[in-house]
């Protein structure tokens, strides 16, 4: 499974590229907002550390406007993946930029007919938002087994991308589940690394090892 970092911090984005783990980056309107930088210019440096796909989202409704602002957002470096709205003109939109070679991230999907809508349109990438479809009470990993079963029935090639990742235990069931990509904020890719037995484990054999007085 491919990771993401859903973050537009620079600092997060190199500490989680320099691990060698890090696959891709996305990014959405708000995240840009919480970063403070200007949303060109941040998305060029992102993708300037990042090889991999870098998810832009245009933030216009309709189809020209949105053919418009990818245009720009595809300019900027050559793994930027557009991110468009599940809406028709976002479909539309997707359609019109794959069939041209632009990677498309489909992005605000809560229902497998909708994921079905995007892949029949080429999507690169269909982000269902899993920690959104839990908050109202419906079942977010359930929408995952959904998409996979409808993709794998008709060899859809578009990537499920598990999005609006809350806790590591969301990593584990998009595996368990066979998800192509997870996009999490850093610091839920950080507590990937945690157990308590690991620490409690590195502990005593540091005092054992202190004990025997020697050095490497
Ligand atoms: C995905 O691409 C989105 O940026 C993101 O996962 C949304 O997550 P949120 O529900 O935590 O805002």
């Amino acid at each position: 499974m491919k990771f993401f970092a859903d973050t537009a911090e620079i600092a997060d984005i190199r500490e989680l590229a320099d691990t060698g783990l890090l696959d891709g980056v996305t990014t959405n309107p708000s995240l840009i907002h919480k970063s403070g930088r200007d949303f060109i210019e941040v998305t060029r440096e992102i993708a300037g550390i990042c090889p991999g796909p870098v998810s832009a989202e245009v933030v216009a409704l309709d189809f020209d406007g949105m053919m418009r602002e990818a245009e720009i957002l595809r300019k900027i470096a050559d793994n930027i993946a557009v991110k468009v709205p599940l809406t028709p003109a976002g479909l539309k939109t997707c359609k019109a930029l794959t069939d041209d070679g632009t990677m498309v991230n489909v992005t605000l999907c809560f229902s497998a007919v909708q994921a079905l809508l995007a892949a029949k349109a080429g999507a690169t990438f269909i982000s269902p938002f899993v920690g959104r479809h839990d908050d109202i009470g419906f079942d977010g990993m359930g929408l995952i087994a959904d998409i996979r079963t409808i993709y794998d029935n008709y060899d859809f090639r578009t990537e499920i991308l598990v999005a609006s990742v809350r806790h590591p235990v969301h990593v584990l069931e998009a595996a368990r589940l066979g998800a192509d990509v997870m996009t999490a904020p850093p610091k839920i890719i950080h507590q990937l690394y945690k157990h308590p037995l690991t620490e409690r484990g590195i502990a005593g054999f540091l005092k054992d090892w202190e004990a025997t007085g020697q050095k490497i």
